[in-house]
């Protein structure tokens, strides 16, 4: 399968030297990678800013921010079979960004205006219609509930839910802890995992669903 992985943070600037950003490191998003690529796929990984080595075996696109991670995941997805958003994309980003750095002269107070970026997973799902859609739902509270609300919403075959304020879960560590909720129904509750055993079920879960299509 050609399969299209993000991976890692954006960072949107407010001027040429602060941006905005989270603490994903793109953990995720490489341990699916070197899944699928171990799994005999042609894998793409876009990454945002992050320090990992480049798995063996594919192709990476570096973006900065979220629109141009926007740009790369449209470029590669008419192609793909499988697109598997882990990046922490921003969901704001700022108006105007300043073209020069921004003096702190005797400003006590600064006030940035943000503006929504576009939703890649949603926008891009009518662009290729056979392709196998999952996304990742990072939340704090009301999981599930939160996490089934995007699937329907960004119109996904698959969902990773996964609630960050559990220990062993969430940004930076080695393991996650997640339930995968399919839009065909039902949830699979995989507990702690490693992000390498997690990528793996992933990878079951979505050959599995494309063999029976
Ligand atoms: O809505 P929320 O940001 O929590 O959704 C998370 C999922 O949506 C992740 O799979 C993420 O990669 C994806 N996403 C996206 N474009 C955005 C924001 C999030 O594709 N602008």
């Amino acid at each position: 399968m050609k399969v299209v992985i993000t991976a890692g943070p954006t960072r949107e600037f407010l001027d040429p030297v602060r941006f905005l950003s989270n603490p994903s490191t793109g953990r995720m998003g490489f341990a699916c990678a070197s899944e699928g690529v171990d799994r005999g796929h042609d894998v793409v990984l876009i990454s945002g800013p992050v320090s990992l080595p480049t798995p063996d075996g594919l192709r990476r696109v570096d973006v900065v921010s979220a629109s141009d991670m926007w740009e790369a995941v449209r470029l590669a997805f008419g192609e793909c079979d499988v697109l598997i958003m882990c990046a922490a994309v921003a969901d704001w980003t700022v108006d105007v960004p300043a073209e020069t750095k921004l003096k702190k002269g005797t400003m006590e107070s600064l006030t940035v205006s943000l503006i929504r970026t576009r939703d890649i997973l949603a926008s891009v799902s009518a662009e290729n219609e056979s392709a196998t859609l999952v996304g990742f739902a990072a939340e704090t509270d009301h999981v599930i509930e939160a996490a089934t609300h995007k699937l329907k919403s960004k119109g996904l075959d698959l969902i990773v839910a996964n609630d960050v304020t559990v220990p062993g879960a969430g940004f930076g560590g080695e393991t996650n802890v997640a339930t995968l909720l399919p839009a065909s129904g039902g949830a699979i509750d995989c507990g702690l995992l490693t992000k390498r055993a997690l990528a793996a079920r992933i990878f079951d879960w979505v050959e599995a669903t494309r063999r029976s299509d």
